[in-house]
């Protein structure tokens, strides 16, 4: 087995990301070394139990006593206070204490959702997160950040909450349906265009970029966690250089919420909203004509639905989680690796990029 391993550098909470075919077999040997005596709860969506049951209950005997699987439904609906209360008495009917162990194995939902739970449960316990989609891998599963919804926004209740560990198997992604493979390359796109022109220019040689274009995914997931890890190491609570990688998202968790939650895939309309801040950064941060068109042209090889312009979006917009002092700043582009800020007098500035 051949597994990159890449370190997020967080002093006493520093730890490793395990990426590559075959790494649920170094998570298997982790729960069975986990001998804090405290139990150990797996979560997992029904859809991942549906393909993996098999293999995930063969993980959940690897701890000395056995792990509890709990399955929750699939999708956005899960990140809710329903969903989180449920597990956390899960939680508790299971017996977990503050010794215990939870393994988020699944897609950003269940790592959002398990994280949350773990971050809240007798006000923390451990979490490892074994991420089953790309985007979950590319982005989600590092940096902490966990969460539910509200009606009133995407992502508007959650915390910082550090895995122990990250188990990326590569080998897994080969079931996902080709919208939420297109949805985690959006965010490797992101990553390429504000932190690594290297990525970048490697994406622009792959002509399509599908789950049988033949792009080599074990490398862009490692780039993408790298870069992400590097972040996060100088910035954990986003006070500062972590803010890039919201590029795109705030029009991207706008358009989730005014289109009904679950409706469009997360990474689609993070690559609608990185459009309108491309646009936007030609207009007012010198992003130059050539490198606009070259950033476009690699966003173009993600396919996204067709939305509509809504007015909901500028109220969705004003509620950004980022605003500071009541205003919402949006990360824009110089360059191709290169970001700037910028805090706009009108939070619709971003919708009228793209429907004028
Ligand atoms: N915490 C963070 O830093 C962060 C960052 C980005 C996105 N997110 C959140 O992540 C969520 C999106 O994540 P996602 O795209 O992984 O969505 P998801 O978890 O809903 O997964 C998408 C679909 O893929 C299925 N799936 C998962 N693994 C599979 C596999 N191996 N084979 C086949 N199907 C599989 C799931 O059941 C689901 O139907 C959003 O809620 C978003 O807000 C969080």
């Amino acid at each position: 087995m051949d597994i990159d391993i890449v370190h997020v550098e967080l002093g006493e909470r520093s730890y490793s990301i395990h990426i590559g075919s075959g790494a649920w077999d170094f998570l298997e040997e982790y729960l069975r070394g986990w001998n804090s005596g405290g139990k150990v709860m797996m979560v997992t969506d029904e859809r991942v139990y549906s393909l993996y049951g098999h293999r995930i209950e063969s993980l959940a005997r690897a701890p000395v006593s056995s792990a509890t699987v709990a399955v929750v439904p699939e999708g956005e609906e899960s990140k809710s206070f329903h969903h989180l209360e449920d597990l956390c008495r899960k939680m508790a009917h299971a017996g977990l204490d503050r010794s215990s162990l939870v393994v988020a194995l699944g897609g950003g939902v269940v790592g959002d959702l398990a994280g949350l739970a773990a971050s809240v449960y007798l006000r923390g316990v451990s979490v490892i997160q074994v991420p089953t989609t790309l985007l979950s891998m590319v982005d989600s599963s590092t940096g902490g950040k966990t969460g539910i919804n509200l009606p009133e926004g995407k992502n508007q209740v959650g915390s910082f909450h550090q895995p122990q560990a990250v188990y990326a198997d590569t080998d897994v992604l080969g079931t996902l349906e080709p919208r939420d493979w297109f949805s985690g390359m959006a965010e490797v796109v992101k990553i390429s265009l504000t932190l690594d022109p290297e990525l970048f220019a490697y994406l622009e040689t792959v002509e399509d970029l599908g789950p049988e274009g033949g792009v080599d995914t074990r490398s862009i997931v490692e780039a993408a966690c790298r870069r992400k890890a590097e972040v996060i190491s100088i910035d954990e609570k986003e006070a500062g250089p972590r803010l890039v990688l919201n590029f795109g998202h705030t029009l991207a968790h706008a358009l989730e919420s005014s289109t009904g939650l679950g409706e469009i895939r997360h990474g689609e309309a993070v690559a609608i909203g990185m459009r309108a801040a491309l646009t936007l950064s030609k207009q007012i941060c010198g992003l130059d004509e050539g490198q606009y068109k070259r950033a476009l042209a690699v966003l173009e090889k993600i396919p996204v639905p067709d939305i509509r312009y809504d007015r909901s979006l500028e109220q969705f917009l004003s509620r950004d989680k980022k605003r500071v002092g009541g205003r919402v700043r949006y990360v824009l582009l110089e360059d191709i690796g290169r970001c700037t800020y910028m805090i706009p007098d009108d939070p619709g500035i971003l919708a009228r990029a793209l429907w004028g």
